[in-house]
């Protein structure tokens, strides 16, 4: 858990603030308490919300403490996830899928948004941060949501395209990105070293490429992947939502499928 974040909470309470630099956080923060409140409040893998209010500093929300570790936190440390974890993926997605059954696609389904409850063998992923979930209205031209290194293509190029904000296929596309990157320890996509790119660039130039670079397979990044389960992976990742799994819950079976052949 975030050390800037320690000194203000308490053992039971997380106060998740808006970031006073970006314009549409009150909104992102509202949305998400209404999410969290009216949508998914019977999930016991989302943090429950336990008030609203400001204070001098900004607006916040008191939600239910998670004690564990973001993915990003476990990736820093052990650098890559090995086999034993694919009962973490699939139940991480079979709880995606029933988020998706409220009516709830996430839209930043990323590595810090993500937490492992306890350890990561005791399977108990926690789904945070659903500031972006359905919203197209925090969408703009030039100005994309969700973490570029897993950002599904159609939210890459939300404009001037077509994008339906409801397809739950986006977050199987991010779940695939973040699946590759923890398994392999290496990105889909990274920005070559000799490319001098500043930081507001770089978000662009990796969008850009899950919206036209193809990936390379799962088992060619990473010695020792089966190829069944770097089929799955990759499923995931296709450019056309139409060829990736239809649900999250078909995910977690061909997850299931490989775990049990191995
Ligand atoms: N309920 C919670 N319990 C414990 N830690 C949390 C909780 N919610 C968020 N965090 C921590 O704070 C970080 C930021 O929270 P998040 O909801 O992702 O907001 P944002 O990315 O919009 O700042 C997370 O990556 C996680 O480390
Ligand atoms: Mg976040």
């Amino acid at each position: 858990m975030g050390k800037k974040y320690l000194k203000e909470n308490s053992m039971d309470i997380y106060k998740k603030r808006t970031k006073p630099q970006l314009e549409y956080r009150d909104e992102a923060l509202k949305r998400e308490m209404m999410v969290l409140v009216a949508q998914l409040n019977g999930l016991d893998y989302v943090p429950k919300v336990k008030g609203i209010a400001r204070d001098s500093k900004s607006l916040y929300l008191e939600l239910e403490f998670v004690g564990g570790e973001t993915i990003m936190e476990v990736m820093n440390r052990e650098r890559v996830f090995g086999l034993g974890t694919l009962e973490f993926w699939e139940t991480l997605a079979e709880r995606l899928g029933a988020v998706h059954d409220c009516g709830v696609v996430h839209h930043d389904v990323s590595s810090s948004n993500i937490m492992v409850r306890g350890v990561i063998y005791e399977n108990d992923p926690v789904i945070l941060d659903f500031g972006f979930s359905n919203v197209f209205s925090l969408m703009r031209p030039g100005y994309t949501v969700g973490n570029p290194c897993f950002i599904p293509p159609e939210q890459a190029q939300a404009f001037p395209f077509p994008f339906d904000i409801n397809d739950p296929r986006s977050d199987i596309y991010s779940l695939g990105a973040l699946m590759y990157y923890c398994l392999s320890g290496n990105y889909v996509f990274t920005i070559p070293k000799k490319l001098k790119l500043d930081k507001s660039k770089k978000g662009q130039f990796l969008a850009e490429m899950h919206v036209r670079a193809k990936p390379e397979p799962l088992h060619l990044r990473k010695k020792g992947v089966p190829l069944s389960l770097s089929g799955v992976v990759m499923k995931c990742l296709k450019k056309n939502p139409d060829d990736r799994f239809e649900s999250a819950q078909d995910l977690a079976f061909a997850l299931r499928e490989v775990r049990k052949s191995l």
